[in-house]
C-alpha cells in the first residue's frame, strides 16, 4: 500500500506533523517507513504484543547496531539448551530425512516428540506450523534473550519474522497444512527452512534501521493511545476490516511473542479464547460504534487522519461508504481516492499466495479546528 497511494497521501500530511499515530500497527510497515524514512517520532498501537515488538524493534532506537557478536552469543546459548534435549538427536535426525519419507511419516514422527513444559512452543506447534527442529530453536532462542534491551527487542521482532516465514500456513496461522497429497509438500518445504539462518537475516534487516527521533509501541486499544493525540499530529488508521479476531488468525506469532502457551485445542491448534485479544472492530454488533468513538476522540483531540479501508463490503460489516459517512461526521475529507491492496488480513509479514487483490479506500482528513 506505501507504495500504492498510500505513501503519497503520508507524504503529503507528513510535513505538517510534529508526531504521527499508526494506532493499529500490525506488521509495523507504516510505523517502521515514517519513523525511519520521515524522521518523525512514533507512536503505535496494537492489541496483539508481537505487533508492539515488531513496531518497537525500530521506532524506539534512535541508533543503528552494527555489532554482531551478541548475535553470537546468543546462538550459543541457544544451541546449548537445543541440544540439552532428551530426543535432539532424533529431532534432527528426522530434520534431515524430511524429504526421503512420506510426510504422513515425517508428520506422525514429528508428533510422538515429547518437547515437557520447557519448550512450550514446540509442545503446542511442533509437528504442526514447525518441524520439531524449528520448533525447539524457537523456544531455545526465546528463552536465552540478550539482557540489553535494544538488543533484545531486535532479536525478538526478527524471531517473531523468522517464524513467521517458517510457518507451516497458508497466508495466517489459521491452521497448519496438512500431511495430505494435496498440502504435504508445503508442509516440508516450510518445515524445512533454516530458522537461526532467517533469524540472522532478519536481524541484519532490521539492526541497521533507526528512527529518526525517538518514538513508543503500546500493546493497547486503538482508542485508548487516540486519548493521547495532540493538535495538529497525523494519526493514521488502518483498522480491521474482518469479522473474525486477528489473534485467530496470529496465534502462533503471539505465543512467541509471549514464550508461553496454553493449552491449544482445534485443527488450527488454538490456544484458550481468554488468551485472545477480541476487537470491537472485528464484531459486526459493535465495529461501526467502535469506529465512531475512535473518530470523535481524535476530532476531540483536533487531529488529522488517515484511514485505509476496504472500498466495498468487509465482513466485519463495515463498506468504505459507512466509513467515509462515520468520517464525514467528525472531520473536513481532503481527499478520498481508491487503490488496490494486497491483504492477507492485514500482516503484511508473508506469503504471496495467499494475499487477494481488493479496491482500498484511502482517506485523508483534516481538523475542523480552525488556527
Ligand atoms: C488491518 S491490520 C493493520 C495492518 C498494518 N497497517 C500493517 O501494515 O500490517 C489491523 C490490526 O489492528 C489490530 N487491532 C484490532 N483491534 C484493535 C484495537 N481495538 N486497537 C488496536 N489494534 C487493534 C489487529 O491486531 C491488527 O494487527
Amino acid at each position: 500500500m506505501l507504495g500504492n497511494g498510500l505513501g503519497e497521501a503520508l507524504g503529503r500530511s507528513l510535513a505538517e506533523a510534529e508526531r504521527v499515530l499508526d494506532l493499529f500497527t500490525g506488521s509495523a510497515a507504516v510505523a517502521w517507513y515514517v519513523a525511519e524514512q520521515h524522521g518523525k517520532e512514533v507512536l503505535a498501537s496494537d492489541l496483539q504484543t508481537y505487533s508492539t515488538i515488531l513496531a518497537a524493534s525500530v521506532i524506539e532506537r534512535t541508533k543503528p547496531i552494527a555489532d554482531r557478536d551478541w548475535v553470537e552469543s546468543w546462538m550459543r546459548r541457544a544451541r546449548g539448551r537445543v541440544s540439552a534435549h532428551r530426543q535432539w538427536r532424533d529431532i534432527k535426525e528426522l530434520q534431515t530425512s524430511l524429504d526421503k519419507i512420506p510426510v504422513s511419516e515425517a508428520a506422525s514422527n514429528a508428533r510422538s516428540i515429547d518437547f515437557g513444559t520447557k519448550f512450550p512452543v514446540s509442545k503446542a506447534y511442533g509437528g504442526y506450523y514447525f518441524s520439531p527442529w524449528q520448533a525447539a530453536w524457537i523456544d531455545a532462542l526465546r528463552a536465552s534473550m540478550p539482557e540489553a534491551e535494544d538488543l533484545k527487542s531486535v532479536g525478538l521482532a526478527a524471531l517473531i519474522q523468522a517464524a513467521s516465514r517458517c510457518a507451516a500456513s497458508p497466508g495466517h496461522t489459521a491452521q497448519p497444512f496438512k500431511p495430505n497429497d494435496t498440502a504435504g509438500r508445503f508442509l516440508i518445504e516450510a518445515w524445512q527452512r533454516d530458522l537461526p539462518a532467517i533469524v540472522r537475516t532478519r536481524i541484519d534487516d532490521i539492526a541497521p534501521r533507526k528512527a529518526g527521533k525517538k518514538g513508543r509501541a503500546y500493546c493497547m486499544s486503538a482508542n485508548e493511545l487516540a486519548e493521547a493525540a495532540r493538535p495538529g499530529d497525523l494519526v493514521f488508521l488502518d483498522p480491521p476490516y474482518s469479522g473474525v479476531h486477528y489473534s485467530r488468525f496470529y496465534h502462533v506469532l503471539e505465543s512467541v511473542a509471549r514464550g508461553e502457551v496454553g493449552e491449544v485445542s482445534g485443527s488450527g491448534r488454538y490456544p484458550e479464547k481468554s488468551e485472545r485479544p477480541i476487537s470491537d472492530f472485528s464484531m459486526l454488533t459493535t465495529s461501526r460504534r467502535a469506529f465512531d468513538d475512535l473518530l470523535a476522540i481524535l476530532a476531540r483531540k483536533h487531529a488529522n487522519v488517515i484511514i485505509t479501508f476496504p472500498a466495498g463490503k468487509a465482513s466485519n460489516g463495515l463498506s468504505g461508504d459507512d466509513v467515509k459517512a462515520l468520517a464525514t461526521d467528525h472531520f473536513r475529507i481532503e481527499e478520498a481516492k481508491v487503490s488496490s491492496r494486497f491483504s492477507t488480513l492485514g500482516g503484511d509479514l508473508k506469503h504471496r499466495a495467499a494475499r487477494q487483490d481488493a479496491d482500498e479506500l484511502i482517506l485523508t482528513l483534516s481538523t475542523r479546528a480552525l488556527y
